[in-house]
């Protein structure tokens, strides 16, 4: 069975990683990536691919930014051809980016079968792209792998067939437990870290994430979220590693950051995971970091009005914060306080992998 992969943006990389790992220890399989190049920064892109252990995708598609529908546009117009030269049995895609919904539809479109992985999730935010991928891509997938309950009541509710969805667990908690366990092994630049983490003492640092549209395009949004990080940072420094987007904004509005606050250029998933499992606390707007915040039992506070990941704040260490200047301080009193009676969800214990292969084997 000839199956492709497809990954385009970087929260998409963790996931491959171990999809990809897995299909090694089934025979039959074939399985080839698919970059888009919705990402194609070094440090968005080739960092992850070396970080991750991924091989070098068997076609890069060059999409590269623009609108939602020019990026989306080009990566169809691209992925067709590589279908029709192809054809292959299975399109696997994961998550809910804009590659996600592109390469569905057109693997769809071509009658070839399509697998989603991390299937159901929903903020029912339609004001969120991602809500849109994620309807567009359930709606026309054969296979729904997921991550967690509420995910399988969504589809259920929206009419999929039962004996379509398999609750597998989390590839992105596989590929975390994975690369937790080989830390120690080297690959990081651990001496410039130190200055930030070890310098500062376990549990000592925030560690924060921000690039939603919603949260920095907006400069009214963007600067009450600043005011709120920069008085955190009066008591605990923050690390902050800035994605393009956010770094373009923060210019553009002139928002000033406290000086306690390190600006730190986009880091490899090893560097990352280096500085936030020993923070305090995770201020977030992420969906990725919602879930392996909750896998290390590390608090996280989430600026975002909604989460698609609800078992996170019901059963793990997430609190919701909002965006506002005084829901993003009381969610950080509060999520330190949560932390003694989180739990980690069902089947997040790195085996999904290995169980969407055998679904897969098993049906194909
Ligand atoms: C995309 C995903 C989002 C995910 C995020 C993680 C969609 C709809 N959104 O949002 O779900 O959380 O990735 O990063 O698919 N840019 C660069 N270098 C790059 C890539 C982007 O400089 O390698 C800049 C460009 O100016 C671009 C902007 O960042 O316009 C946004 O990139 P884009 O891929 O459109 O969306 P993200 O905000 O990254």
């Amino acid at each position: 069975m000839k199956v492709f992969l497809i990954a385009g943006a970087r929260p998409n990389f963790m996931k491959i990683a171990p999809i990809y790992r897995a299909s090694q220890d089934f025979s039959g399989i074939e399985c080839k990536i698919v970059h888009t190049g919705q990402h194609y920064d070094h440090e968005m892109s080739q960092t992850f691919f070396d970080d991750l252990e991924i091989p070098t995708p068997a076609y890069h598609l060059e999409a590269g930014s623009g609108s939602h529908a020019v990026q989306t546009a080009k990566i169809m117009v691209a992925f067709e051809g590589v279908c029709e030269r192809e054809k292959p049995d299975l399109v696997v895609v994961v998550g809910d980016v804009n590659s996600t919904l592109a390469c569905s539809v057109v693997a769809k479109k071509a009658l070839v079968n399509v697998a989603h992985v991390e299937a159901g999730l929903r903020s029912f935010d339609l004001s969120m792209p991602e809500e849109i991928n994620r309807m567009v891509t359930d709606a026309i997938s054969d296979y729904f792998f997921v991550t967690e309950e509420s995910a399988v009541q969504n589809l259920v509710r929206e009419g999929k067939p039962v004996e379509r969805i398999h609750f597998v667990g989390h590839v992105m908690i596989d590929n975390l437990l994975y690369q937790n366990s080989k830390l120690g092994d080297g690959g990081i630049d651990v001496r410039a870290l130190s200055v930030y983490s070890l310098k500062q003492g376990k549990g000592s640092y925030a560690f924060l994430t921000l690039h939603r549209p919603s949260n920095v395009d907006n400069a009214q949004t963007f600067r009450g979220i600043v005011s709120a990080l920069n008085e955190i940072a009066e008591s605990t420094p923050i690390i902050f590693p800035v994605h393009p987007r956010t770094r373009k904004m923060a210019e553009r509005f002139g928002i000033e950051f406290s000086e306690r606050i390190t600006l730190l250029p986009p880091l490899g998933f090893k560097e990352s995971l280096f500085l936030w499992k020993d923070a305090e606390v995770v201020l977030t707007d992420s969906g990725g970091l919602q879930e392996e915040t909750t896998a290390l039992g590390v608090p996280c506070v989430t600026i975002r009005e909604n989460t698609e990941r609800p078992i996170t704040v019901e059963i793990g260490t997430n609190v919701l914060a909002g965006t506002t200047r005084e829901g993003i301080l009381k969610a950080y009193e509060e999520s330190l306080k949560k932390m003694a009676r989180a739990a980690i969800p069902p089947k997040w214990d790195g085996k999904a992998s290995e169980r969407i292969w055998e679904v897969l084997a098993r049906q194909c």
